[in-house]
């Protein structure tokens, strides 16, 4: 059994980051989701930490959840996952910023990283998410690369969240080392 921490930002994806919580329960892993201040608003925190088992973390400073800030969180992960990775989150992991709970985890994790980005394909092939996504390759970040399709905008291309099993099965490879 892995622990994985599952970060989720603000995409219109985030919810399907339901489902692959369900799925790596299923497998027998324990998941924390990690959402960030944004993600609050397409993705319930009551439904993940039903379908977790687990509280979830947003809240940088709450005085609830001090006991288990980015540092404890950290502690025995087997993986770091970001699915679905914004624009926004990618680029604040390729240049350190840290200023919310999964940015600072990903500066503090020692585990595998692997983001599943998700978004409009202007935006994915807007350079400075290229330069983003290729300075995190250079760190050892692995990427589950979008399909391509309609996104929810109605815009055709790559950008659409990899499908959940393709995420599931890269998550259990890098869990295996
Ligand atoms: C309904 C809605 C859907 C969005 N979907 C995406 C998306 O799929 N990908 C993306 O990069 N940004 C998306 N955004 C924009 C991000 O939410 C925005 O850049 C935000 O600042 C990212 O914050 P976060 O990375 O801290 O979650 C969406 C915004 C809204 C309002």
């Amino acid at each position: 059994m892995s622990k994985i921490i599952l970060g989720i930002s603000s995409s219109i994806a985030a919810y399907k980051a339901c489902e692959l919580t369900r799925m790596f329960v299923k497998a027998g892993h324990s998941v924390y989701c990690v959402l960030t201040e944004n993600a609050l608003n397409l993705v319930s925190p009551i439904t993940l930490e039903n379908l977790s088992g687990n509280p979830v973390y947003s809240d940088y400073f709450s005085r609830e959840r001090r006991e288990m800030g980015h540092i404890e969180l950290k502690n025995d992960a087997s993986l770091l996952l970001v699915a679905p990775a914004t624009a926004n989150i990618i680029g604040k992991f390729a240049n350190g910023i840290a200023d919310d709970l999964l940015s600072t985890t990903f500066i503090s994790v020692n585990c595998p990283v692997i983001m599943a980005p998700a978004m409009n394909p202007n935006m994915y092939g807007h350079p400075a998410v290229r330069a983003n996504i290729e300075r995190l390759k250079s760190w050892g970040v692995g990427f589950v690369d979008p399909g391509e399709g309609a996104v929810a905008c109605g815009d055709e291309g790559y950008g659409r969240l990899a499908d959940l099993d393709r995420i599931f099965k890269a998550a259990m490879d890098a869990v295996k080392g």
